[in-house]
């Protein structure tokens, strides 16, 4: 049998090809590792929780409602990245403002998080698999924190990743050297390395939208939706991002949520789901832009920005984006 190596090892090894290898970003990365976990845990009861057991407690615990998931993930997250030191602030898709630990700057940490913390929450309640993103930057300012540390191009990441609480719950990240996956093993509580070195296939036969959107799309991409039908290429979409994204990485494929008539920036949000996706499909031979743009190049203006996505295989995107 090979020898298992475990994320934390992994993390450990790969220390040394950060610039600023003083082992803070391995001390975040292992604060997400363990919050994901106890995600993980939350996620796999999340049926018992609210429909046993929270009827039956529900005369005990005085008017105490259920939390909702997306609002349990993000306390759990915020907590991991607050006991930590190293980071100074989140921003998080839950919260309308960036949160800062800690106003004195002699205390507080050298990195900020982007996250989303609980992604494909319409999926929650159905037993269908749901994730959560995040991204990791250096600060640029000094003193008191700032918008302009959060506003950063995605191409400024320092680290990015996903979790996906699937059939398996598995943790994949990059730091710029290539893309690594985990597989949560339940039984020892241990990531694995499961997945080394992931790269995605260069084209694909898979392809991901919200079709029920279709007269709202441009012509272009009604034009390129066509084509893979035209082709026979396969249908899907979870609706859940990270795990539309995790399939095509591993098969192949493209994931659009373009800007519509209505909304032109469309759904999803730069600094928590298209920048470390983005980051992450690169990693891995893949691409992502906005339809004219390399989406880690936009400059980001607000904590909660939108933008159009086509992200996956990269002569899928190039197809897509060029129609
Ligand atoms: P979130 O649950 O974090 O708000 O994200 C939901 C996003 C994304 O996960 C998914 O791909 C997309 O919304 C689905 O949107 P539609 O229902 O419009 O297809
Ligand atoms: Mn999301
Ligand atoms: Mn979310």
């Amino acid at each position: 049998m090979s020898r298992i190596i475990t994320l934390s090892e992994f993390i450990l090894d790969r220390q040394h090809e950060f610039p600023h290898a003083t082992g803070e970003l391995s001390r975040i990365l292992g604060a997400i590792e363990l919050a994901s976990k106890v995600v993980s845990r939350e996620v796999n009861k999340a049926g018992l929780a609210e429909d046993i057991l929270g009827a039956m407690g529900s005369e005990n615990v005085q008017g105490e409602q259920q939390q909702k998931l997306d609002v349990v993930a993000n306390e759990l997250f915020m907590n991991a990245m607050k006991g930590q030191g190293e980071v100074a602030g989140v921003a998080s898709e839950e919260d309308e403002h960036y949160v800062v630990f800690e106003t004195d700057r002699a205390k507080q940490g050298n990195y900020i998080v982007t996250m989303d913390p609980l992604d494909g929450s319409s999926n929650i309640d159905v037993n269908v698999s749901i994730g959560t993103i995040f991204s990791i930057y250096r600060r640029v300012s000094t003193g008191a924190l700032k918008p302009e540390d959060f506003l950063q191009p995605g191409t400024a990441q320092v680290a990015a990743g996903y979790v996906v609480y699937g059939s398996s719950t598995m943790l994949v990240y990059t730091t710029g050297h290539g893309v690594n996956g985990f597989t949560l093993d339940p039984s020892i509580g241990t990531f694995c390395l499961s997945h080394p070195d992931m790269r995605t296939p260069e084209q694909g036969k898979i392809f991901s939208v919200n079709e029920g959107n279709y007269n709202d799309f441009s012509e272009g991409v009604r034009t390129y939706i066509d084509a893979c039908k035209e082709r026979r290429y396969s249908a899907r979409y979870i609706g859940s991002l990270v795990a539309d994204f995790h399939r095509n990485l591993l098969k192949g494929g493209i994931y659009i949520y373009p800007g519509t008539t209505k909304a032109p920036q469309g759904k999803l949000r730069l600094l928590y789901e298209g920048n470390p996706l983005a980051f992450i499909a690169e990693q891995a031979g893949g691409m992502a832009t906005d339809g004219s743009q390399r989406i880690l190049e936009i400059q980001p203006e607000q904590l909660h920005q939108r933008c159009p996505l086509f992200i996956g295989s990269k002569a899928m995107v190039e197809e897509a984006a060029k129609a």
